[in-house]
């Protein structure tokens, strides 16, 4: 059992958690997620770790409520146990020292597991440009983290109601304007948004890579529930990645699964 030490409401359909995972925390790398059972007959979460301590022996989850599995997960409280917690699992992000200047991109609630890689970009010397995206200010979560880990932070939101009006790419596309050589850039969010992140670099051959977080089941490369075309390549999101180039990822696809069991998911939570 793995006990809730803090729970915090981010906005109102989003969840902070620290959780009590001394081995997970021990292991943990940036990019790296788990998967949650709240209970016995609960559906398997896949959540990226957004943070861990390794001397608290904590790691910290960002979660909507939008499905049954997370909605129960949300009525957890401060003191209550999640049955199983597996993790870390999938591969680490390729982290070197003095790349150069990394742009890391979250969109909405990417913002949470973008935050790791950007303070792991930036212990390794590298210069880190973050940008933040959401509909309003409001929703955003995640600022003074991202202030923490990064030596730039932009805002953006879709109303104007903070940073620069617009998307993440306004401000990605500013940034290659004023003359900064990237040297990759690194985006989690909503499938669309870093579908036009890979389309607002391809041009100008910036190494790209996306975090993919398709339908997951066993986490462990045997049931192809998460697999996901990559150039010629079919790939298991649990295993191969969750990150892969975004200029070979087909996002098409990769919406088209996501939109399979929308009808079930609708039945569940009603
Ligand atoms: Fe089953 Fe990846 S979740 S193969």
């Amino acid at each position: 059992m793995f006990k809730i030490l803090k729970k915090k409401v981010l906005s109102p359909d989003v969840f902070h958690f620290d959780i009590e995972a001394p081995r997970i925390a021990k292991k943990a790398e940036p990019g790296q997620f788990i998967i949650l059972r709240v209970d016995e007959d609960g559906e398997r979460v896949p959540l990226t770790i957004a943070d861990f301590d390794r001397e608290k022996g904590t790691i910290t989850l960002i979660f909507q409520a939008i499905g049954a599995s997370t909605r129960l997960l949300a009525a957890l409280n401060e003191g209550d146990s999640i049955l199983d917690l597996v993790g870390p699992l999938g591969k680490k992000t390729h982290i070197e020292p003095d790349m150069g200047t990394i742009v890391c991109i979250g969109g909405g609630n990417g913002a949470a597991p973008v935050h790791p890689i950007a303070r792991g970009m930036k212990e390794a010397g590298n210069h880190v440009i973050s940008i933040m995206g959401a509909k309003t200010k409001d929703i955003l979560i995640f600022e003074d983290e991202m202030n923490a880990a990064s030596d730039e932070v932009i805002v953006t939101t879709d109303d104007g109601s903070y940073g620069i009006k617009g998307f993440v790419t306004t401000a990605l596309q500013q940034i290659i304007d004023r003359g900064t050589e990237i040297a990759e850039v690194i985006a989690i969010g909503p499938v669309v948004m870093m579908r036009s992140v890979a389309e607002a670099t391809r041009s100008y051959n910036i190494p790209t890579v996306v975090s993919l977080n398709p339908i997951m089941v066993d986490g462990t490369g045997m049931c192809g529930g998460c697999r996901v075309q990559v150039g010629d390549d079919t790939k298991f999101a649990c295993v191969d990645g969750p990150e892969f180039d975004a200029h070979k990822v087909d996002f098409n696809g990769l919406m088209a699964r996501q939109r399979m069991y929308k009808e079930q998911e609708k039945d569940a939570v009603e």
